[in-house]
């Protein structure tokens, strides 16, 4: 029968033997040696049957003791080699929390876009859809179909940026190109009808001329806009602008004019132009479009009877009205990509 000294030196074994564990599968080792079906304390347990009920009573107390001394301590070097491991990972992944985060600056849509959507969401809600044209377009669409004669300045090098070797095509240098595509396109869709749908577009996109100033850049963006149906006058186009200005720049009080002016694709023609608010220049007009009713000439380029319809088209200048729109008085700023001045519109 054991004594209370030989279970002291057991319980005691039992606890250098977990200390000298190193690790969480080596511990569960250890551990069957003592508590294991045929470990040291299980078979004192089991020898426990052979003694005098008296006997067995105080030995089993001793016994039970002991065991939960060594299930204690074994609890306890687990949790210990637990902390350990954690420890060391966290030693292994260290970061240096004092070094200067990276920054997750929020960014946002150049002012140019956001004149651009806003564009397009006004006049959706008057029921014109987007269509676009290429860059590179053909001397045909830029300017033949648009009625605009072979001498006509506009066509000059000194404007105009033609590809190196390629005598049809060139840098589209006005979103009006776009007005032929629409409407080949709508009369390929309305061939089989009695009366043609009203054709209502706009045409966003970049166009290219020689020029460079304070209100000029060789390369900016233009929206173009088309409207082609029965009885369309020069009142609606009147009426469709002077709507939109007002709903554009939130002003009721908004100066505008209409000057009478000429484009070989129009007739009459018009520019329009709106006096700055704000800013270095309020109070000066500012060109912001060329208008005027679709011509003849170009309405048949279109495959569109010119007896039968009539049409509308303009073609504003989307950086002028973003510079309106902001005060702003030199639109390369908008190309220089300086992010100090294009964070202001976050
Ligand atoms: C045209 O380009 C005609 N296609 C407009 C048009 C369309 C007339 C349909 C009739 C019917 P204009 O060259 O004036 O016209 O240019 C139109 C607008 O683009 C100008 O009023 C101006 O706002 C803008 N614009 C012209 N050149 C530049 C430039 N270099 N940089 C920035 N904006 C410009
Ligand atoms: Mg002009």
């Amino acid at each position: 029968m054991d004594t209370q000294d030989h279970l002291d030196q057991l319980v005691a074994d039992a606890e250098s033997a977990f200390a000298a564990a190193s690790d969480g599968a080596g511990l569960e080792q250890v551990k069957a040696r003592f508590l294991g079906k045929s470990g040291l304390l299980t078979e004192r347990l089991k020898g426990l049957g052979a003694l005098t009920p008296e006997l067995r009573k105080s030995a089993g107390a001793r016994i039970n003791r002991a065991k939960d001394a060594i299930e204690a301590a074994l609890d306890a070097r687990r949790v210990a080699l637990r902390e350990a491991r954690l420890h060391a990972r966290l030693a292994e992944e260290a970061l240096d929390v004092t070094l200067p985060g990276r920054g997750h600056a929020a960014g946002g849509l150049h002012p140019v876009s956001r004149t651009l959507e806003r564009i397009e969401a006004l006049f959706a809600s008057i029921g014109f859809i987007v269509a676009d044209g290429p860059e590179i377009e053909t001397d045909w669409h830029n300017f033949t179909a648009l009625n605009t004669p072979e001498n006509h300045p506009a066509r000059s090098m000194h404007d105009t940026f033609y590809l190196e070797g390629r005598e049809d095509v060139l840098l589209r240098t006005h979103t009006s190109p776009v007005q032929i595509r629409a409407m080949l396109a709508h009369v390929a869709r309305h061939a089989e009808a009695q009366r043609m749908a009203d054709l209502r577009v706009i045409a966003p996109g970049r166009v290219y001329r020689v020029d460079s100033d304070a209100t000029h850049s060789p390369m900016f963006h233009q929206i173009e806009g088309l409207w082609v149906g029965e009885g369309v006058s020069f009142a609606d186009l009147k009426g469709v602008i002077a709507d939109f200005l007002r709903k554009f720049f939130e002003s009721e009080d908004l100066q505008v004019r209409f000057r009478p002016s000429f484009f070989p694709f129009t007739e009459p023609s018009a520019e329009i132009d709106v006096a700055f608010m704000s800013g270095a220049l309020e109070g000066s007009w500012l060109e912001i479009a060329g208008c005027g009713m679709v011509h003849p000439n170009v309405l048949r380029f279109g495959r569109i009877d010119p007896e039968r319809y009539t049409g509308f088209a303009f073609g504003m200048g989307l950086d002028r009205l973003t510079m309106l729109r902001y005060g702003i008085s030199d639109l390369r700023l908008f190309f220089e990509g300086d992010l100090r001045f294009l964070s202001q519109f976050r």
